[in-house]
């Protein structure tokens, strides 16, 4: 039998803990009814270590499980499976972990030298009628968006290769390596573009990217930044790019000590990269502002010579022992053009985290937005509590608080029809109820979050805490 994971480590213990199956539900049990509007599939992605770990683990470690729950006709069926990477084929054929972690790369089996540690474990999103599971340092894996197969890693065509130096080509036996893209791709709602970037802690810092709505690789450019750092999202808007660049620096010595490559250096201060979305590198303008992390931007849009981003703002970066660490608070970036300030103000005193929106409304102007969080001041969010709503536009915050023993992940919505105003629709969430060690999907209505729900889709095991998911509406 495999090695037991450890009981000592929270996220490999209770619903952080891996499920170990894999799986089919058909017409999961409901409490309330599903709207006959919702028909489409709700994919979530979040890591899901196959084996004990070989040391230290961290929670973005894990390999990526997809759970999808299809909704037709207000019944839902559910199906689970892992993304087969090669890491995962790898390990699963050896019957053991054979990689190292974010806090431990160099503890990596002899056997996988060379083999991308890639999990597809972040983020799942369709676009030109490919589902992809991403992570964010390498290459997207295509699946099949009933049965979930893997059917391997997508490239583009070839265009997110990076071509090698002839020297780098005969060392490494390849003459390109593959490319890298974020989790955290932007949808174009007007062009249907597909907007990335991948960072990297060796040059090319930074590159970004733009996909046609028909799913071709038109643009690549590279980006100089300040300096090397961790960039787990960027904003778009109708008008511009922008590329938060924070001070968690890539520091790649550490790794000799099985330490984390990434430093957290506030004196540096947090760096936002302007680029008209018509322009190039050269165009980019860098504004400086006070350090902190997002990992999540809700949303922006342009306003003549403003933009305006809405981030859930973390004080500091999140992965270290640090003092002064604070939860993170909805805040709003009003970033002047034409002054070349940034203006920041908090929009709440609660923590909240995963932000999404109606997605129709991605980089314009927008009223409705949502996050997982928290309805005290002083919590702190490693477990939201709460499903929030936040009217933009009037300041006013709405929350629907879980029951006791309750956590929720990032809540993503849904319109109730491909015309319906902004916000009318539906919040879906998925819920871990400790008092019976099972996961449901949650079924708000937008508009009125705090009511109970329309809906709990009762799955009759867990779903461990995990990323971010999207919804795909059925063809
Ligand atoms: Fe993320």
């Amino acid at each position: 039998m495999s090695r037991p994971f450890p009981t000592d480590d929270p996220y490999l213990n209770g619903n952080f803990a891996p499920w170990p199956m894999e799986g089919e539900v058909r017409d999961i049990e409901i409490e309330g009814e599903v709207p006959r509007e919702l028909a489409g599939t709700l994919y979530r992605n979040g890591p899901n270590p196959q084996f004990a770990p070989r040391g230290r683990y961290h929670w973005f470690d894990g390999e990526g499980m997809i759970h999808a729950f299809r909704f037709e006709n207000g019944r839902v069926d559910y199906r689970n499976r892992w993304v087969r990477t090669e890491r995962f084929v790898r390990e699963r054929e050896a019957g053991e972990a054979l990689f190292g972690g974010l806090a431990n790369a160099g503890a990596s089996d002899e056997s996988v030298a060379g083999v991308s540690p890639n999990a597809a474990n972040t983020n799942i999103v369709s676009h030109a009628g490919k589902l992809l599971a991403l992570w964010e340092a390498g290459l997207p894996y295509e699946l099949d968006p009933d049965t979930l197969e893997t059917r391997g890693t997508w490239d583009f065509a070839g265009k997110l290769m990076r071509p090698l130096e002839p020297e780098a080509q005969e060392a490494l036996g390849m003459e390109a390596m593959p490319g890298i893209m974020t989790a955290h791709p932007k949808f174009d709602p007007e062009t249907g573009e597909m907007l990335f970037f991948g960072y990297s802690p060796i040059p090319p810092f930074l590159q970004y990217h733009v996909v046609d709505a028909s799913g071709k690789l038109v643009r690549s450019m590279d980006i100089e930044v300040p300096f090397p750092s961790m960039v787990h999202d960027f904003i778009t808007t109708r008008d511009h790019v922008i590329f938060p660049i924070f001070p968690a620096v890539f520091d790649l010595s550490r790794m000799e000590t099985g330490d984390l490559p990434i430093v957290w250096e506030p004196d540096r201060g947090t760096h936002i990269g302007i680029m008209p979305r018509d322009g190039g590198p050269e165009d980019v303008v860098w504004l400086d502002s006070d350090p902190c992390y997002v990992f999540h931007p809700m949303n922006a849009y342009t306003d003549a010579n403003r933009i305006v981003a809405e981030v859930c703002r973390h004080p500091v970066l999140p992965l270290f022992d640090t003092d002064g660490e604070g939860p993170p608070i909805l805040t709003r970036w009003e970033i002047d053009l034409a002054g070349g300030t940034v203006k920041e103000s908090a929009l709440d005193d609660c923590p909240s985290e995963f932000p999404r929106l109606d997605e129709r409304y991605a980089g314009l102007d927008y009223r409705h937005g949502y996050a997982a969080g928290s309805d005290r001041p002083d919590g702190e969010t490693a477990l939201p509590e709460a499903i929030v709503h936040f009217d933009l536009k009037t300041g006013k915050r709405m929350s629907h608080k879980l029951d006791p023993g309750c956590a929720c992940g990032e809540p993503i919505f849904v319109p109730r029809s491909a015309d319906a105003p902004e916000g009318d629709g539906f919040l879906l969430a998925t819920v871990y109820r400790g008092e019976t060690n099972r996961s449901e999907v949650v079924v708000l209505d937008a508009q009125n979050v705090a009511d109970a729900p329309l809906a709990r889709v009762k799955l009759p095991h867990r779903v461990p805490y995990g990323f971010h998911g999207n919804w795909r509406p059925a063809e």
